[in-house]
């Protein structure tokens, strides 16, 4: 798929109505130079995911605690890229920008070719709905619902069936290794079952986007690899976008590139340096 996309310049077209990932934006988007802040091995070229001069700051007890100072950054379509970086440093914000969850301060982010920025709430919620996935270090799911039904949500929230909901939320399960736990509890399955039903909840609307913040953050050292290599996996195998926030710097390393998240910037660092 390519993108196409110009720089901070705001020659792109977008921001005048919502697309669903994957529509062609064809000659509306001009062909300007990209050249935001941060490059190394950064595309320079139609990316499918970037972030232009973000700040965000949020008000606690009437004083401003400012986030990101400028932040840019730019992801090409089919990369799996790990932010790293202190507690604190703004990584799930920076995610809940990215899937709009929040909206920046100022700056803006767009992916691929929708300005995410200036969605309206109603655009917003169908963002979310199709073009992302989300997994989080505690999985949210329902306990007292079966992990298909946990798994069949977010087909059920776009109006979905229930009879297909399930049935797709089934061969979701049987592809992360689940098929006999489809009609399990969610609250009777263990840490590591559980993060394997969020990501097939996660992926169930075939997301262009998957936003992982410390997935396997709660999990043993053997649950959190296989469900690394489960995201993984499911990620090299589709055509999906990844962004995931870890701590664990042994699983940080295995993706294509490291972005640190410091004093409201992301650098690229090289995987010996992580
Ligand atoms: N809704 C909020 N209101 C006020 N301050 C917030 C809010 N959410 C986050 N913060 C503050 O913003 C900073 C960044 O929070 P964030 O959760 O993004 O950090 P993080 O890098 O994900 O940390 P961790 O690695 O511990 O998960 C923190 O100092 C936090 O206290
Ligand atoms: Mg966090």
């Amino acid at each position: 798929m390519e993108q196409r996309a110009s720089g901070i310049d705001g020659s792109l077209g977008t921001g005048n109505g919502y697309r669903p990932a994957g529509s062609t934006i064809g000659d509306a988007v001009s062909d300007g130079g990209f050249a935001l802040g941060f490059t190394q091995k950064a595309p320079r070229a139609h990316p499918f995911l970037f972030a232009e001069n973000l700040t965000h700051s949020y008000v606690v007890a009437g004083r401003a605690l400012r986030l990101f100072d400028g932040l840019s950054f730019a992801l090409n379509a089919g990369e799996l890229v790990a932010i790293v970086g202190q507690s604190g440093a703004g990584k799930s914000t920076l995610l809940h920008l990215l899937g709009a969850l929040d909206t920046p301060t100022s700056g803006r982010v767009v992916c691929d070719a929708t300005c995410v920025t200036t969605l309206t709430r109603k655009q917003a919620a169908r963002y979310r709905n199709l073009d992302v996935g989300y997994v989080w270090q505690f999985h949210y799911l329902l306990p007292e619902f079966s992990a298909a039904e946990n798994v069949a949500m977010p087909l059920l929230a776009r109006g979905d069936r229930k009879s297909e909901a399930l049935h797709s939320a089934r061969s979701w399960l049987e592809r992360v290794g689940l098929s006999g736990r489809a009609e399990h509890r969610a609250g009777e399955l263990s840490g590591g079952e559980q993060q394997r039903v969020a990501i097939a909840r996660a992926l169930i609307t075939e997301p262009k986007l998957l936003l992982a913040d410390e997935p396997t953050g709660d999990l043993d050292s053997e649950s959190a690899e296989s469900v690394f290599s489960l995201i993984e996996s499911l990620h090299r195998s589709r055509e999906m976008t990844t962004v995931l926030v870890t701590h664990n710097m042994a699983l940080a390393r295995r993706a294509d590139r490291v972005l640190r998240l410091t004093r409201g910037k992301l650098e690229e660092v090289s995987a010996e340096a992580v």
